[in-house]
């Protein structure tokens, strides 16, 4: 290993002289074994995606090694799609079985709601859970519009400005949790409060409103939800396409690519 390379790895010609001989022994021993690995692994582009998933991004360090790639493709750090992913396989393998969103959905179920606006609590929070987290109602609404009633992904969409404007009339205070979560003075930015009255003057408002008033902020660990439990509300609201989500060419097509491949870098 040559001495450049050695003083990245333990911090500097400083922290190298403070080290007594044993030390640096030692940090000598972890350097090379950490080269090693690289060498062996490849590069892994840090994707905030697959930290979602749990996935750890030790593998992505240090400067590249002469004659290693970048890793492309498959993750092997995660389960392997198909090459015509259902969203029943992107729950078992990307999204998880959300506890949150079974749970939300379970309740949608019970409150009597019709079958769509299930399906819409259960995947309200796909983005948050799976893809990324800032404007999650609208980057939720889009990865399903293509699959789902325009209802649906209306209703995904203003459920995020809709969960910080109260409405006591239909049973929705402001919430609790928000106030331990961003404090008492929290102000959401006025974009919230724009598509928050253009959704509460639309046909669909309710829709949108039941998706936060079925928000279940507090799981009851005493309640065991499982995906099955929804898979006729599935199959008769949600259509798979043909090609597997992620290959069929509509608009969010690369969205499902990019939680099959979080970690290709072009
Ligand atoms: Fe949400
Ligand atoms: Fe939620």
């Amino acid at each position: 290993m040559d001495r450049r390379k050695f003083l990245t790895f333990v911090g500097g010609a400083g922290a190298l002289a403070a080290m007594n001989a044993n030390e640096k022994a030692d940090a000598l021993e972890m350097a090379m074994a950490q080269e090693l690995d690289d060498a062996k692994l490849g590069r892994v582009s840090k994707s905030p995606i697959c930290r979602a998933y749990g996935v750890d991004n030790s593998w992505e360090r240090g400067p590249r090694i002469e004659g290693q790639y970048r890793h492309m493709g498959h993750d092997p750090r995660l389960p392997k799609m198909s090459d015509k992913p259902t969203l029943l396989e992107f729950f078992d393998k990307r999204i998880g079985h959300s506890s949150h969103l079974l749970q939300s959905a379970r309740l949608a179920k019970l409150n009597g709601l019709p079958e769509k606006i299930i399906l819409a609590c259960l995947l309200h929070d796909i983005s948050v859970t799976a893809y990324i987290n800032g404007d999650h109602g609208y980057y939720g609404a889009q990865l399903v519009e293509p699959y789902v009633d325009e209802e649906v992904s209306w209703a995904i969409r203003y459920h995020q400005s809709l969960r910080f404007i109260p409405d006591e009339d239909v049973g929705y205070p402001y919430p609790e949790a928000y106030i331990r979560y961003f404090g008492e003075d929290y102000k959401p930015e006025p974009y919230i409060f724009k598509d928050g009255e253009y959704a509460r003057n639309h046909k669909w408002y309710m829709s949108a409103r039941q998706i936060c008033i079925n928000d279940v902020y507090s799981f009851d660990p005493n309640v065991q939800v499982k995906l099955e439990d929804f898979h006729d509300i599935i199959a008769r609201n949600w259509r798979d396409p043909e090609e597997g989500l992620g290959y069929d060419g509509s608009p969010s097509a690369h969205m499902w690519r990019t939680m099959i491949f979080p970690n290709n870098s072009l």
